[in-house]
């Protein structure tokens, strides 16, 4: 086989309750992951050893080595089969990077599932969401997409249904914020309060069912926000313009920094992606569509 292309999609956190801190480090969730139509493409090609390249306009943000996360997917499918992870993965990369909407995630699906099928050891869904699970707390929803609850890390997860599509647009900042360093923070900020457990809302459940922007926009919910805004305030003023410009609900994707909006329908989606990359507040803003099948082979 010469070679196997896997389309991969982000996701944004419709609704992301945070518990405290376990003695792990990591914290319970109770994670509510829409996959939205913003995809990177991960080839993997035959090649004498382990090798990663990536194109795009954020690549030069893109670690090529053993820690991206697509790397790591080859060398923990090879060493489960004893077999050495020679393979050239090549990534084309238009998630937006650090950015909370699990792109290096995604590459990370995307490499195990283009690996799998280049080496042709059939794995089961199971194994492939184990190895996922094991890569990070978010790769498992990388893999099946659609919209899902994940609850512990927010790698075990339960398929949604979704009774509509979501129009968003999506605030792209300069920089990236760090995953643990937005959890140190939201560690700090509730030092000394009882965290409640983390539980996935009900309205906002039978929202997704319903389709309805109105509904969802009423109950977005992200428990990391007033942690990403304590470290990069100027977010703020980013959600602010997006609401301005018509949005019905915005907040911040995961861990940020990237904004997310809810718009009513196509048209309102365009007109507040306009407003946001004419403001100063972001680099640019993206609309997109929810939700989308997740890492799939592309013919
Ligand atoms: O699982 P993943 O490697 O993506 O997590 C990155 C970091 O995010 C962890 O090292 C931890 O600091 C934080 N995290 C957490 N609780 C979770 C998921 C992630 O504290 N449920």
């Amino acid at each position: 086989m010469s070679g196997v292309t896997v389309r991969v999609p982000a996701k944004v956190n419709v609704q992301l309750a945070v518990g405290g801190a376990r003695a792990d480090g990591f914290h319970d969730l109770a994670n509510v992951f829409l996959a939205v139509d913003l995809f990177d493409e991960v080839t993997a090609r035959p090649a004498a050893c382990l090798t990663v390249t990536c194109e795009g306009p954020d690549a030069d943000l893109v670690p090529l080595d053993a820690s991206n996360l697509a790397a790591r997917a080859a060398i923990l499918l090879a060493e489960r089969h004893g077999i050495a992870p020679d393979v050239h993965l090549h990534i084309v990369k238009d998630i937006p990077v650090a950015g909370g909407m699990a792109g290096g995630s995604a590459d990370g699906a995307a490499a195990l599932l283009a690996c799998d099928a280049l080496w042709e050891l059939g794995s089961s869904r199971e194994e492939l969401l184990e190895i996922c699970a094991e890569l990070g707390s978010d790769v498992p929803f990388s893999l099946v997409g659609g919209a899902a609850l994940g609850v512990g890390r927010g790698e075990r997860l339960t398929p949604l249904e979704v009774g509509g599509s979501f129009h968003w647009v999506f605030a792209l900042a300069d920089g990236g914020l760090s995953t643990p360093a937005v959890y140190g923070e939201f560690d700090r900020l509730t030092e000394g309060v009882r965290v409640p457990d983390p539980v996935a809302s009900p309205a906002l459940l039978a929202a997704l069912r319903s389709g309805d922007p109105v509904a969802l926009a009423g109950a977005l919910a992200n428990d990391l926000q007033p942690a990403a805004l304590s470290l990069r305030p100027s977010l703020a003023a980013v959600l602010e313009t997006g609401l301005a410009a018509g949005a019905l609900s915005g907040l911040v994707s995961g861990s940020g920094p990237t904004t997310a909006f809810l718009a009513k329908d196509a048209e309102s989606a365009r007109s507040v992606a306009e407003a946001l990359t004419a403001s100063p507040t972001c680099r640019t803003a993206r609309t997109a569509l929810s939700p989308t099948p997740g890492a799939t082979i592309l013919a």
